[in-house]
């Protein structure tokens, strides 16, 4: 229990995040006319060694000139143990024009990850005169950043989301899989010789979300890696959205229809959840506490969920 209220997270759509590596200029143009709510221009993973620079100027020259209409525009930079990095933050912040939203900080694994760039970025913002405060963004991805994850969620105010990278995270935790998020082979319980599969991100998710939840920060999830598989994409969303996770990562395009589709509440569930409301409402003129909605128990708690989706309903369409 807490005398103090949870903050709210940023009010703005986040129900897909579309990557596109920062080497490849002929995906811009299509990434802005997506249906993504959010761009992120990758300097990290997917880009080479050798096509540091290059991308670097491609994606501020991107960010300068391309229309991105009213996206949310953010950029990975490189993670902190490389040399890129700092480059990467101070070409950002000198050159590319104010339409840059976000910086994408990848593999944190402590608060003072946050701190050494949210340092760099206020230097320069007052340095160059920018109006636009950069909000930042980071990914869960790495043993530390789990063990961590409710100090980073806590490190800085320009934090508006949290990330889980399915990929690094695996690696860095020793996991046996190969696979980018969705079912694992090999994680399934025995019942009478029947195998049933459990969710292995599962514990991590939550511990974001709720990392999130207490500081005010969106979480969302990452990557879902076989983009062939629309279904498992799918099932992996659905998983993420019901674990209070407000978006998912697109790598292909394909997967951006998926997300929007998974994370704006449907008509069905706002309905539903008006209807909640009005029975409540009217347990309240009553005198009552709860009532009984479809057969089942509603109470004071029923409110706060039904005004989740809502809320959640009411932002994306206004
Ligand atoms: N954004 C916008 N458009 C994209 C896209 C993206 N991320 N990825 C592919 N497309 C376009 C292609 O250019 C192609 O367009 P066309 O029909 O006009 O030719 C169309 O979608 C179909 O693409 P497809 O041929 O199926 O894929 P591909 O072989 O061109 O690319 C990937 C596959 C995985 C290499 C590519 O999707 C990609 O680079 N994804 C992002 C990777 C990334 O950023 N990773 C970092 C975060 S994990
Ligand atoms: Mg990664």
């Amino acid at each position: 229990m807490s005398f103090r209220l949870q903050p709210t997270p940023p009010a703005r759509p986040n129900r897909c995040q579309l990557f596109g590596p920062g080497s490849n200029t002929k995906l811009f143009a299509k990434m802005a006319v997506s249906e993504a709510d959010v761009i992120n221009l990758d300097l990290e993973d997917s880009v080479g060694p050798n096509d540091k620079d290059i991308a670097r100027k491609n994606v501020i020259e991107a960010i300068n000139t391309v229309d991105w209409g009213k996206k949310t525009l953010s950029v990975r930079i490189n993670s902190l143990d490389t040399p890129y990095w700092y480059r990467d933050v101070v070409d950002l912040l000198e050159q590319a024009s104010e339409r840059l939203d976000m910086i994408m900080i990848p593999k944190v694994g402590c608060a003072a990850d946050i701190y050494a760039v949210d340092a760099l970025v206020t230097a320069i913002e007052a340095a160059k005169g920018r109006k636009k405060r950069i909000a930042l963004e980071v990914i869960i991805e790495s043993a530390a950043g789990i063990a961590h994850v409710e100090e980073i969620a806590a490190s800085s105010p320009r934090l508006e989301a949290m990330s889980l990278g399915a990929a690094d995270f695996a690696a860095s935790m020793g996991m046996q899989t190969t696979g980018i998020g969705g079912t694992q082979e090999n994680y399934y319980m025995l019942h009478e010789g029947a195998k049933y599969w459990s969710d292995p991100w599962h514990w991590a998710q939550t511990a974001i979300v709720a990392a999130c939840r207490t500081h005010g920060i969106l979480p969302v999830d990452g990557p879902f890696g076989d983009f062939s598989d629309d279904e498992g994409c799918r099932a992996q969303a659905r998983r993420s959205a019901t674990l209070g996770m407000v978006g998912k990562w697109a790598i292909h395009p394909k997967q951006i229809a998926i997300s929007n589709e998974v994370f704006t509440p449907s008509d069905e569930a706002v309905a539903e959840a008006r209807e909640i409301l009005a029975a409540m409402e009217q347990a309240k003129a009553n005198g009552e506490g709860a009532t009984v909605y479809k057969g089942r128990l509603v109470d004071i708690a029923s409110i706060k969920q039904a005004e989740v989706i809502v809320r959640q309903s009411e932002m994306i369409n206004g």
